[in-house]
């Protein structure tokens, strides 16, 4: 007789639970509970899988004096950004998540880095595309490589068996959402199969040492589609962002089990696939002779590097009874509350106006240190007088009008001298690490949103 186990499981966190209910007692969320079949029961499971992959079953206690100590071994990359986000190289036997919404671009990086591995044996399996879509986003990225294997394959068993034949060094799977496994019944995609296919392939990376990528789809609301868990599991887990309108890509670190998660990666989308990008202030900044009025630019890091963007704001006569608030890239709170400042201690009347606020390039910025600049492009908008393009800014704003102190304020201000920037507008709280520092470019110290008015215009 076939034992067939059935569970519910919430799609939004992955919570199991044997009975329905309407209210997920983990997330909270409503109406989330659906039926998935787990276990068919006339399969049996190969417990040995890995064994004849390896040729040894390792016993599995181990004394914590007897484990090698140093570094983990990394596969060195082409890719300098990949391999500053992955924390130097793929490090052997990881499992790393790359999420993304669709048209990102997981596909053609993933893609072009294991192409550009010549010395390894790499198996992309592509549950989304065919082998002539694979091939020909393959000719557009236009690098060969003899050791480059293509499946087109969902189910996680054939898979292993391919697997066990060709010996990958490295196996990137497109997507996590798209693997089906034998032993769960449910459809791909759902709660159980994520879980399954990602443990199966979690026992294959550690068990062989072999690295796997794995590609996964982000939800509406953008996180990581499937259960919680799957972050969980893997070793690190990678978000490509940006707006597919615009070339460029920002590829962030939100865990890593091997590195750091402050750090992130710029790419440029090209015809001829993604661009590392090493200088990314330099593109950002677009003409810098024009005086344009609503313009400004902050001095910004994200993760480590520091990042010089443009902030634009067009402050409008509002014809509407409400007046409209419209952001881009920029927190539309954050932009509320700084209006709000303005209004109340500067005197400026915003609640007549329409504010559109933007930060150049398609990129989402969350550091505060950009309110300075916010504020110079509102003001400057407002009065419509330009500020001068030679002035940067890093501070952020609080809500009695004071500007506070940021951090890393000598990697901001030598990122702005090297730019060719004559002065930056700072916090004076910032003094402290001001005063050591020689530079040519002339740093501002300002305490109050009043004293930055009174300054630039
Ligand atoms: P893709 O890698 O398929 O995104 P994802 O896997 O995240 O869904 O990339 C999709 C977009 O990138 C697609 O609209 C075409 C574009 N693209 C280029 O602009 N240049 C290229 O060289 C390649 C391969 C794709
Ligand atoms: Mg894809």
């Amino acid at each position: 007789m076939s034992k067939t186990k059935t569970s519910f499981f919430c799609q939004n966190c992955g919570y199991e639970s044997a009975k329905w209910s309407g209210k997920c007692p983990a997330c909270n969320e409503w109406n989330t509970f659906v039926e998935e079949v787990i276990i068919k029961g006339t399969i049996q499971k190969d417990k040995d899988d890995w064994k004849d992959y390896t040729g040894i079953k390792k016993i599995k206690t181990i004394s914590i004096n007897d484990v090698a100590s140093g570094e983990e071994k990394k596969i060195a990359l082409n890719d300098q950004e990949l391999s500053r986000v992955l924390g130097g190289g793929i490090v052997l036997g990881s499992i790393v998540l790359v999420a993304g919404e669709p048209g990102i671009g997981k596909s053609t990086l993933l893609l072009q880095n294991g192409l550009q591995l010549t010395e390894l044996v790499t198996l992309y399996i592509s549950g989304e595309e065919s082998e002539h879509q694979v091939k020909m986003r393959s000719d557009r990225i236009g690098t060969s490589n003899d050791n480059f294997y293509l499946l087109t394959e969902t189910n996680t068993q054939t898979i292993f068996q391919e697997i066990k034949k060709l010996k990958p060094n490295l196996v990137i799977v497109d997507s996590i959402q798209t693997l089906q496994s034998p032993f769960v019944e449910s459809g791909p995609g759902s709660v159980s199969q994520i879980r399954e296919c990602a443990t199966e392939l979690q026992n294959f990376a550690k068990e062989t040492n072999t690295p796997v990528f794995l590609i996964g789809h982000i939800t509406k609301d953008g996180n990581i589609a499937g259960p919680k868990i799957l972050e969980h599991m893997v070793d690190t887990v990678l978000q490509f962002e940006g707006d597919s309108h615009y070339a460029y890509r920002i590829l962030r670190t939100l865990k890593n089990r091997f590195g750091s998660t402050a750090e992130i990666g710029i790419y440029e989308m090209t015809g001829t696939g993604m661009r590392a990008i090493h200088n990314p202030s330099e593109i950002l900044i677009s003409q810098k002779e024009d005086q344009l009025s609503g313009v400004a630019i902050a001095a910004t890091v994200e993760g480590m590097r520091p990042l010089l963007v443009e902030v634009q704001s067009l402050v409008t006569q509002s014809v509407y009874g409400t007046p409209q608030r419209t952001v881009t890239g920029f927190d539309g709170k954050r932009l509320q509350l700084l209006l709000a400042v303005l209004e109340k201690r500067g005197g400026f009347h915003f609640g007549m106006k329409d504010v559109f606020a933007n930060i150049a390039g398609g990129l989402k910025l969350e550091d505060p240190s950009i309110d300075l600049a916010m504020v110079s492009a509102l003001l400057s908008s407002y009065e419509d007088v330009p500020v001068k393009h030679q002035y940067c800014f890093a501070g952020e704003v609080g809500l009695s009008g004071e500007i506070r102190a940021v951090n890393r304020v000598e990697q901001r201000i030598a990122e702005a001298e090297k730019l060719g920037f004559e002065k930056i507008i700072v916090s004076k709280y910032n003094r402290k690490s001001l005063d050591k520092l020689k530079c040519n470019i002339e740093v501002v110290p300002l305490g109050k949103v009043e004293e930055l008015y009174r300054y630039l215009f």
